[in-house]
């Protein structure tokens, strides 16, 4: 008899879909929506050791260290499941509740250009 195969539960939200429209800029896209959605009036010490200072600049939250759930990534390049930012945004409750803390869920097509601009690589560009 077979096995099951491994269980879904509990997993970060499965992202397969390929990056689709045109390359995601950070300093085009993805700054601009922290900025109209809030996040940096709460992310804004610019601290290097505490969540306080992520989203300040890029280097605070790419490929580094979650620092309420290490060691997963806030943001791991092509990756955006795995990626804390990505799952506070969509809600996942896998790593931690809905940023923008306190709401409201920021527009799919915000969301969605985060989740592609990840899977292009979160390139500084
Ligand atoms: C009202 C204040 C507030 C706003 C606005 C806010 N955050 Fe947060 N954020 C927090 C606090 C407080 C925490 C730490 C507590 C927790 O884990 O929920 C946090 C944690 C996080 C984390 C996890 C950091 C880690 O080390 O794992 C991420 C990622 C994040 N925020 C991203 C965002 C993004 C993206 C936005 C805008 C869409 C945003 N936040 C808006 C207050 C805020």
């Amino acid at each position: 008899m077979m096995l099951a195969g491994c269980s879904d539960l509990g997993d970060p939200v499965k992202v397969d879909a390929p990056p689709v429209g045109t390359a995601g800029s950070y300093v085009n896209d993805v700054r601009p929506i922290f900025n109209t959605h809030g996040c940096l009036t709460c992310h804004t010490s610019g601290s290097t050791t505490d969540f306080t200072g992520i989203l300040t600049s890029y280097s605070t939250f790419v490929s580094v260290p979650s620092f309420i759930n290490p060691p997963v990534l806030i943001v791991k390049p092509g990756d955006p499941g795995n990626s804390v930012l990505y799952n506070r945004i969509e809600n996942t409750g896998v790593y931690g509740e809905l940023m923008p803390q306190g709401g409201p869920q920021m527009p799919k097509s915000d969301r969605d250009l985060i989740r592609d601009w990840i899977l292009q690589g979160a390139l500084n560009n």
